[in-house]
């Protein structure tokens, strides 16, 4: 096996946080730099991959790479405290070390959606693996079709990226809703494919990109597939426990497929016949 853009595949990288910024009350979009600057030089991702991140004497998880390859200055992960890990990683402040290892995992095959549409779907921390994609193809917009992205939280105080969504609206359509709306929301409220429906973006194919909670994702890619949509053509991201993150320990696997080699990307045609929508 090669060796990762950190060094050893095993050994995480130092590395140290550059800025926190919260997204919603449990959730934090960190800024992160490489200690060693041999090792800043010689990374480089592609959208869709992601990180092993460690916490000395707590351990380690998996978290999407959430800046845009063309952001080269420093990486940027999104984080929710679900467990023990992600809360020890989201009390983490401004100059605290962490560890890098990666990047892991198979892209989003984005030379095969040139020339194409995209329809972005996505529900609450879900944009977080979507949103390097999103930036990567509006930067280069002309190379791509009709871009539309629906995104939509549990309230208005879920909503994460909530300035890049307003952003995004110079290159894509871009329509925001909330399961349950307050007194501050002037918005959408419905189910994220409920609002895809009624705006009708299902009607011409193109290619699909979704991420987001199981439910919304299962439901989802249901409905793109009864409409007709290329199975080929529908990509989404799956989340599961892991451990290694290199293929060695088969803790990720679903059905024969381990989804942090594999994957974590996967079409829809990939997914037939793999136990993929259960837990
Ligand atoms: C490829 C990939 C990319 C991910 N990207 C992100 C990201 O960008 N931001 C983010 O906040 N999280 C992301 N996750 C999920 C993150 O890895 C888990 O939340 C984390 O491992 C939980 O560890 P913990 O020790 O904090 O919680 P634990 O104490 O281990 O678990 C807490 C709760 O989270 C659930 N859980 C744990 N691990 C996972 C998992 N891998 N998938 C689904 N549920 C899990 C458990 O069932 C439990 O209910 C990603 C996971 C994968 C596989
Ligand atoms: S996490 Fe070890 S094989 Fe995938």
């Amino acid at each position: 096996m090669s060796r990762l853009a950190t060094g050893d595949t095993y050994r995480p990288a130092a590395a140290k946080v550059l800025a926190r910024t919260p997204q919603t009350a449990d959730t934090f979009l960190y800024r992160v730099a490489f200690a060693d600057e041999a090792v800043a030089g010689g990374f480089s991702h592609a959208c869709g991959q992601f990180a092993e991140l460690s916490v000395e004497g707590v351990g380690e998880c998996p978290v999407s790479i959430t800046s845009s390859p063309d952001d080269k200055g420093a990486l940027e992960f999104c984080i929710r405290a679900v467990g023990e890990v992600t809360r020890e990683i989201c009390a983490l402040d401004e100059g605290a070390a962490l560890g890098v290892r990666g990047p892991l995992g198979r892209p989003f095959p984005v030379e095969t959606f040139q020339g194409k549409g995209i329809l972005f779907v996505s529900g609450g921390i879900g944009l977080a693996p979507l949103r390097p994609l999103i930036n990567y193809v509006l930067r280069r917009r002309a190379s791509f079709g009709a871009i539309d992205v629906v995104y939509g939280a549990r309230s208005p105080l879920d909503l994460c990226f909530t300035e890049e969504l307003v952003r995004w609206k110079d290159g894509a359509g871009v329509r925001v809703t909330v399961d349950r709306g307050d007194e501050s929301w002037a918005g959408h409220v419905g189910l994220v494919p409920d609002y895809v429906d009624e705006l009708g973006l299902r009607k011409e194919p193109r290619v699909a990109v979704v991420c987001g909670p199981p439910i919304m994702i299962r439901i989802e890619l249901g409905r793109l597939a009864a409409a007709g949509w290329d199975p080929g053509e529908v990509w989404t991201t799956l989340e599961r426990r892991m451990r290694c993150g290199v293929g060695k320990c088969a803790r990720c696997l679903v059905g024969p497929k381990y989804v942090c080699t594999d994957g974590p990307v996967f079409s829809l045609r990939e997914l037939e016949g793999l136990p993929w929508a259960e837990e």
